[in-house]
């Protein structure tokens, strides 16, 4: 059901899609849809040309034969189409559940749209319920944790901070080749202010927190696809 769900949510954005648009092609199992129908459509003559916001992505895309560029070659994109593991009214977003955040939103600032696709589960009236991916260097993670912890807990963290692994014992290690700590909140209530504070740590690379970055959302229940929009500022 959920998969049929992330699908449909996918072939909406798809649908708004216009012929030689430059794209930014999220990560996750939402986005993998979004890929796979893009493929298709691909394969049947539509011309555009894809940045990857993870390794998994651009070889989901070299295998359906999606022309693939970077941002070194493309100065912008026209549109990312990503999913997100929490979106609130106002259609902030916490990202990184599946580890891309940092290249997710690299891809997503160098757009001028941000859709998000998403099963009405992601729904949320305030962020915080899933916990916040924050991507650290490796070089003086003790450091950086401890910095974190602080940081974390004066901004009410509830339920302090874990070392994300990929397998017991083993750290899970991001694209880019950083590790991960996932902050459990419960609830974010001032999401650009601990951005800031999050940022203002050496250790830090990048935070979750997509705040004023998507444009529309697409999100998918049982009832049919809704459109959620903000105004561009
Ligand atoms: C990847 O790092 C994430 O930001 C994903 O976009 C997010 O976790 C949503 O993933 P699903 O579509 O798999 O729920």
């Amino acid at each position: 059901m959920s998969e049929e769900l992330k699908r449909q949510a996918a072939a909406m954005a798809l649908a708004t899609l216009q012929p030689g648009m430059r794209l930014g092609l999220g990560t996750g199992s939402t986005a993998r849809h979004f890929v796979d129908l893009l493929g298709e459509k691909v394969a049947a003559g539509f011309d555009c040309i894809c940045v990857p916001t993870s390794e998994a992505t651009a070889r989901q895309a070299e295998s359906l034969n999606i022309r693939l560029s970077d941002l070194d070659r493309l100065d912008r994109l026209d549109v990312t189409v990503d999913g997100a593991d929490e979106i609130d009214p106002a259609l902030n977003l916490i990202k990184g559940g599946g580890g891309a955040l940092l290249r997710e939103k690299i891809v997503a600032a160098s757009s001028d749209a941000m859709v998000v696709i998403a099963d009405s589960s992601k729904l949320v009236p305030v962020l915080g319920r899933f916990p916040l991916p924050i991507e650290v260097n490796r070089f003086g993670l003790g450091a950086t944790r401890r910095a974190v912890a602080e940081t974390i807990a004066a901004h009410g963290a509830e339920g302090g901070l874990r070392l994300r692994e990929a397998a017991p014992g083993t750290p899970f290690v991001t694209d880019g080749g950083h590790l991960i700590l996932d902050a459990f909140f419960g609830r974010i209530s001032r999401p650009e202010a601990l951005s800031r504070d999050l940022l203002d740590i050496a250790g830090v690379v990048q935070h979750g927190l997509f705040l004023k970055m998507c444009t529309t959302a697409y999100v998918a229940a049982p009832d049919g696809v809704k459109t959620l929009a903000v105004d561009p500022q």
